[in-house]
């Protein structure tokens, strides 16, 4: 069997193995991404695109590539809840940071926006973005194998084509493989949590729906039909694309047996969840998936990592599939070509299982959560499993009658539907994650926690461990984020007007430890202007304080003013964060 070495095997080419190539290939690091399946994703499946995550496309280049095949932020926000298409509409939530008085805390919070984009039209953006960079990327390529010893990583794949096996050995490994994943099982990766806690289906369809859609554009609609067969709804449908694309989604109880899959029979739940027998609809594929609860317990077991689904597996409620995905490569990415380069110890790797697992763990029971806050959405309708259609309707009537019942409902639906901001505008589960581990070093203050649901909303903070706040600078006439001028796997000491000493220990510092370590003064007189003052609001420390910005734009390190000697704090301080003690 031939034999190839490379620095790191990733595994898998979804949104995690992709992005983990992608950032691999940009920090100048050898590695081989293996995909069983013969390309990129064959169908929509996840779709909401966080701010967090456009970062990491902007970081990459890459952001404006995503954009233009996105269906965006401002056509993506009123959630519909309705009896059908044509029929009754029962509720509304604007989604996604589209109320009026959300657009601001998600505008304020980041330089890019949310947007809508499945996954198979995100994958070969990601695909040529890491090919572009050198990575080598070979589909139709299964892992059969994998163990390790002190210093290798061993693997075994098959090429689907040729049926000629290969070893690959790697200094590291990243299991970026889904929710079956073969690296978590071969290696003995243990797990908490319950499986197979819902049973749903995707049909992806053509049907124009631009009557019923383009005056409330969304992402999701979910119909619920009086009498339905199942609480969550009818079929939800996604949108794929405005208004004629579209991925129904329903849900099922294995325990009533399977339904019918057929296309004939798929249609004929989508037409009747369109409730309009003049909409012609064209089913392109049928799949099926389950709602499993699942944490890996440990995310790093010697040299190989678990990333995406392979480490954390859950329902698709508050968008976080692909988002958590990516940003655990984001995480992980640098560490690795610092350890890599020999700028760190290789103790810098245990900081993302400190890092990601609390982030895995919280995305998880969010989103466990938010399904089962769906339920009062249901109660509210007055739906029950097993109900008749006559009955469902006289609860609708009810629902939006002028009696004292009709009011007391419309209350508990009102209550229903604030709930829903839990799953469809929780910013701060999407942007706020906050790292304590050996890669963060603290400034001895206490977390202030938020001023407001920290669920709801995100708080920024230059506290170390949280991500660098943004705001907008201006540099050469030209709008620039803070976020602009951290990040390409690099480090980054921001300071202020006085702070000129700290660039220069950076410089020395950088030096010393052979890194690269960019310096940004930001104020009145230097190339970064703060014109209108938003950073002096968030930057919490004395213009003469310093920021020690992360390459994944996590803040290591601060000084909240001048102190006395910049190369020594800076060298003790990047010294722990690298593990060059
Ligand atoms: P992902 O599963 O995307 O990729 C795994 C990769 O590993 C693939 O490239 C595969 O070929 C490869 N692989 C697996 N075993 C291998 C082996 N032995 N050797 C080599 N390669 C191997 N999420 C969401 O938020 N909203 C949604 O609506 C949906 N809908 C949805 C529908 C369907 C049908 C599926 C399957 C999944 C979803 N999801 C979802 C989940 C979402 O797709 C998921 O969170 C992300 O794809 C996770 O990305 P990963 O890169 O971690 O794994």
């Amino acid at each position: 069997m031939s034999a190839v070495d490379t620095e790191v095997l990733v595994v898998g080419a979804g949104p995690a193995g992709l992005s983990a190539a992608a950032l691999l290939a940009e920090y100048g690091v050898r590695s081989i991404t293996v995909s069983k399946h013969p390309g990129t994703a064959n169908s929509p499946r996840a779709h909401i695109t966080n701010q967090r995550t456009m970062e990491v496309f902007r970081d990459l280049g890459l952001e404006e590539r995503v954009r233009a095949v996105a269906v965006p932020n401002e056509l993506m926000g009123d959630n519909v809840w309705a009896t059908s298409f044509a029929g009754r509409e029962l509720a509304r939530l604007k989604a996604w940071g589209t109320a009026p008085l959300r657009q601001q805390d998600y505008a304020a919070a980041s330089p890019t926006a949310m947007c809508n984009v499945p996954q198979h039209v995100l994958e070969p953006l990601i695909l040529d973005g890491a090919r572009e960079r050198g990575a080598d990327v070979r589909f139709s390529t299964e892992l059969l194998h994998i163990w390790q010893t002190d210093d290798v990583v061993h693997a075994v794949v098959r090429d689907h084509n040729t049926g000629v096996e290969q070893t690959i050995r790697s200094r590291y490994a990243i299991g970026a493989d889904g929710g079956r994943s073969t690296v978590a099982k071969k290696l003995g990766f243990q797990f908490d949590g319950r499986s197979g806690l819902g049973h749903a289906v995707n049909v992806w369809l053509h049907a124009d729906l631009t009557r019923y859609t383009a005056h409330r554009p969304s992402t999701l609609y979910w119909m619920c039909q009086p009498g339905n067969d199942y609480w969550i709804g009818s079929g939800t449908f996604i949108c794929v694309r405005p208004w004629d694309e579209w991925v129904m989604v329903f849900m099922y109880d294995p325990a009533e047996g399977r339904p019918d899959m057929s296309e004939e029979a798929v249609t004929a739940r989508a037409a009747a969840v369109i409730g309009d027998p003049e909409v012609a609809i064209t089913v392109k594929s049928i799949s099926e998936w389950q709602i499993n609860h699942l944490v890996a317990r440990e995310f790093r077991r010697g040299r190989v990592f678990l990333a995406g689904d392979a480490a954390h597996r859950h329902p698709p409620a508050n968008g976080l599939g692909t988002n958590t995905s990516i940003q655990d490569s984001y995480n992980l990415a640098w560490k690795l070509a610092f350890v890599l380069r020999g700028q760190a110890g290789p103790e810098l790797l245990d900081s993302y299982d400190a890092e990601r697992r609390p982030v895995g763990r919280q995305v998880v029971d969010r989103a466990m959560k938010s399904v089962e806050d769906m339920r009062p959405m249901s109660e509210a309708f007055g739906f029950h499993p097993g109900q008749s259609s006559e009955d469902g309707w006289r609860s609708v009537d009810d629902l939006f009658a002028d009696t004292a019942s009709g009011r007391r409902r419309r209350q508990a639906l009102s209550e229903a539907i604030d709930l829903q901001n839990f799953n469809f505008n929780a910013h701060g589960v999407e942007l706020g994650q906050r790292y304590d581990s050996s890669a963060v070093v603290p400034d001895g203050t206490m977390d202030a926690g938020s001023d407001r649901d920290p669920e709801l909303y995100y708080q920024p903070t230059t506290r170390p461990g949280a991500h660098l706040p943004h705001v907008w600078l201006e540099h050469c006439n030209r709008r620039m984020s803070t976020l602009d001028i951290t990040g390409r796997g690099r480090f980054t000491v921001v300071t202020g007007i006085g702070g000129q000493y700290w660039l220069d220990a950076a410089e020395k510092v950088a030096a010393e430890f052979g890194i690269e370590l960019d310096g940004v003064l930001i104020g009145p007189g230097s190339e970064y202007l703060d014109v209108v003052g938003d950073w002096a609001q968030v930057r919490e420390i004395d213009e003469r304080g310093c920021l020690l910005v992360r390459p994944d734009r996590h803040i290591a390190w601060r000084s909240h003013d001048h102190g006395d000697d910049a190369v020594g704090m800076l060298r003790s301080v990047l010294a722990a964060v690298l593990h060059r003690c």
